[in-house]
């Protein structure tokens, strides 16, 4: 349909229809879905009438697959006026049936391409589920792993977010929405800053400069916007003392005036009337008028503008024009996803049963969930020989919860547990004895006796712990991030066995690791690894596939380090500086400032030696780039992949600046000896950074490059941007 079409057809739709459009309501709202008339929880305190029913624009969370969703737009069709489609989304998070690893994991690949083929697949799934818009991705910068949602990341660095968030775009929404039904609309989230949360605590305060917003948690939503992404979702909390979901400077002003995004900007659940308690409307009226004084276009699942605007256009407060803009980005999004021409658009029963977790994308799930995993330690007891007997102990031994949050529509009884994956290595199920030892957060003597036993029979423990799902997650969060203490005491107890003990952890946030890390021969940090997960698990310990995850998140030495993340500043008193003084310099008393284990860290059953790192030259232009190379061998005995970092710190700023910025960074895959030369480019905008007055731009001056294979084990080179 074209734009005087669709314009015809916003002047044909009366007050009421318009305002119905900016409605989102979950499925038991709607006649023809599985849960239909089932309005109760949260949804009990809504009282919607049957004409804003009639009349909402989009619906939320269908999760009934192809059937369900076009019953729903049958239903739908036949009672509304004007035949306007109802839009279907729903969280595509990590997956839509087959699940893949938590992006937090994804992250650890440092592998666009196959986040981009995760997300494909995820779209195809979807799609054909008759989802026309999933809310993702998710790109908000974290660094307290108390927050429960770090799992939903990819991780602490701006820049690698901005590429996830890019691969992850092209891999939903592909490159023609109208006709590719397989694809599906994203919509970046939370903006802005939404993992800022002080005190890691889910909803709770967001408090920075303007500056820092620009400089740290902007550039991968403004990544994902500038890919294409058509749909944008306010953050719960507030940004600058301001609720982001009625923030005008950061949604008119900056989102759509400065970034010229002109899609839809849909809030978050409740987020519309949660002003109220903000304390910045006094009522529903109020939060309404502040939401779409903002531009905001869908109120999801409240009806503070159904209720409210009406009035508020009759008596000339809220211009009738705001509530025309937001219902013809709505329609020209509907219009963009081709359902004026085909509602049901990629919906499809047969083809839905035959796509569906098909064995290609469990394939592509078990690929990426080898490449997530990172290996944190290994004292040579990894790869395990297949005729060691193995006691697998733990309460992940046999878990189908490796799907990790954000995974409803998958299925944990399809799942490939821990057990099933190493099984399905060895020769003989005698070599493998199950013993869960404990529960997730409680424990039998009985349970711990069956552990001990199971052990005293094996060569080898392998300890499956980790966090339940639910400990992670939107308002998963947590103040202490060990493991549970029932699971550090079986750890505890199964040291005393004296035998070799590799842990591999289900978790979806860096953790505290007392406990485990001292007890460990070998730790396999695998996440929540998704439908796959046993048996990409069982890849890497058997030596099937080297493990070359690299961290995405720091893991701090304990919590009390937190917010600690490798691009910090250096404050004017560093530990170790040349003129330290022993006590006044910025240092705990009890642990040491650096994290346990660094951004970009992460092993291999092969090892890679780094020689030959070299500037193309001393001074560079804006004009006149400088190229970094290195050296890289295979200098073990297994082909693996490495990826080579490249960080940049600026001397010396007209503001602070980070002690490393991540710049580039590139996957290699080497043969046992095979040595590759990797060369970076440094270019003048790879050193523009915010000043004080906002400006991007960067400044001449001294710099130095390092380049390694984490944030911390890196070799500097010293370089100089002059005029030209
Ligand atoms: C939730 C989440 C958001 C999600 C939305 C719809 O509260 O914050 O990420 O997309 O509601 O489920």
């Amino acid at each position: 349909m074209n734009s005087q079409k669709l314009t015809s057809l916003l002047n044909e739709m009366t007050l009421d229809e318009k305002i119905a459009q900016l409605l989102q309501l979950a499925t038991p709202f709607f006649e023809g879905s599985k849960d239909e008339g089932q309005i109760t929880g949260p949804l009990a305190s809504m009282n919607i009438s049957d004409e804003n029913i009639i009349n909402t624009g989009s619906v939320l969370g269908a999760s009934g697959g192809a059937k369900e969703a076009i019953n729903i737009q049958k239903a739908h069709l036949k009672k509304n006026r004007l035949g306007i489609p109802l839009l279907f989304m729903a969280d595509v998070i990590h997956g839509y049936k087959t699940i893949f690893p938590v992006p937090l994991a994804i992250g650890c690949s440092w592998d666009l391409d196959k986040a981009q083929q995760s997300a494909e697949i995820a779209a195809k799934e979807a799609a054909v589920a008759g989802v026309h818009v999933t809310f993702s991705p998710m790109v908000d910068l974290v660094r307290d792993p108390r927050w429960g949602r770090v799992m939903e990341s990819t991780g602490e660095d701006p820049f690698l977010n901005g590429e996830f968030a890019k691969a992850f775009v092209r891999g939903f929404q592909g490159k023609d929405l109208k006709h590719n039904t397989d694809s599906v609309a994203a919509c970046v989230k939370h903006f802005a800053a939404y993992g800022a949360a002080e005190g890691g605590r889910d909803y709770n305060t967001v408090n920075m400069s303007e500056r820092q917003l620009r400089e740290s948690y902007l550039p991968a939503y403004k990544a994902a916007l500038d890919e294409g992404c058509e749909m944008v979702m306010t953050a719960f909390n507030t940004v600058d003392g301001i609720p982001a979901t009625g923030n005008v400077k950061l949604m008119r002003d900056l989102l759509r005036e400065e970034w010229g995004f002109d899609g839809v900007l849909i809030s978050d659940w409740g987020a519309v009337k949660e002003m109220i308690p903000h304390g910045v409307a006094e009522d529903e009226a109020e939060a309404a008028y502040k939401a779409i004084q903002a531009g905001v276009d869908i109120e999801m699942m409240t009806s503070c503008y159904v209720d409210h605007l009406k009035k508020q256009v009759e008596s000339g407060k809220v211009e009738e024009k705001l509530i025309d803009e937001s219902v013809m980005r709505i329609l020209t999004l509907k219009d963009k996803l081709g359902l004026f021409e085909n509602p049901f658009r990629g919906a499809d029963e047969a083809l839905e049963n035959e796509l569906v977790m098909s064995e290609d994308h469990r394939q592509a799930a078990r690929e990426l969930a080898v490449k997530s995993s990172v290996l944190l330690k290994n004292n040579g007891v990894l790869p395990i020989n297949r005729e060691k007997k193995i006691a697998l102990v733990g309460p992940f031994a046999q878990s189908g919860d490796v799907l990790g949050p954000w995974s409803f529509l998958g299925s944990k009884e399809k799942a490939v547990q821990l057990y099933d994956g190493l099984l399905a290595k060895m020769n003989s199920s005698l070599l493998l004895t199950a013993a869960k030892g404990c529960e997730i957060e409680t424990g039998t003597e009985e349970q711990l006796a069956e552990a001990v036993k199971a052990a005293k029979e094996a060569d080898l423990i392998v300890l499956a712990l980790g966090e339940a799902s639910e400990m992670s997650g939107e308002a998963g969060c947590r103040a202490d991030i060990r493991l549970p203490q029932i699971q550090l005491e079986l750890a505890a107890k199964m040291k005393e066995l004296d035998k070799p003990i590799v842990a591999v952890l289900f978790n979806g946030r860096p953790l505290d690791l007392h406990g485990i890390w001292e007890e460990s021969d070998a730790i396999l940090e695998a996440w929540y690894p998704g439908t796959e997960g046993g048996n990409a698990i069982g890849d890497i310990l058997f030596g099937d596939a080297n493990p070359s995850g690299k961290l995405a998140m720091s893991f701090p030495h304990s919590v009390g380090q937190v917010p600690v993340y490798y691009n910090h500043f250096n404050t004017g008193r560093p530990q170790g500086a040349p003129d330290a003084q022993e006590r006044y310099v910025s240092q705990y008393l009890d642990i040491p400032n650096e994290p346990l284990l660094p951004f970009g860290y992460g092993l291999s059953y092969t090892s890679f030696a780094y020689s030959n790192e070299t500037l193309s030259d001393v001074t560079m232009t804006a004009t006149k780039p400088l190229t970094v190379s290195v050296e890289v061998q295979n200098s073990g005995s297994m082909a693996g992949e490495e990826i080579v970092q490249l960080y940049i710190r600026d001397i010396s700023g007209e503001v602070v600046r980070p002690m490393k910025e991540l710049k580039s960074f590139k996957k290699l895959s080497l043969q046992p000896g095979e040595k590759a030369t990797v060369e970076f480019e440094i270019t003048e905008e790879m050193l523009r950074y915010h000043h004080a007055d906002l400006s991007f731009k960067s400044d001449i001056g001294k710099f130095i490059a390092f380049v390694g294979p984490n944030s911390r084990d890196t070799v500097e080179m010293a370089f100089e941007l002059v005029n030209e």
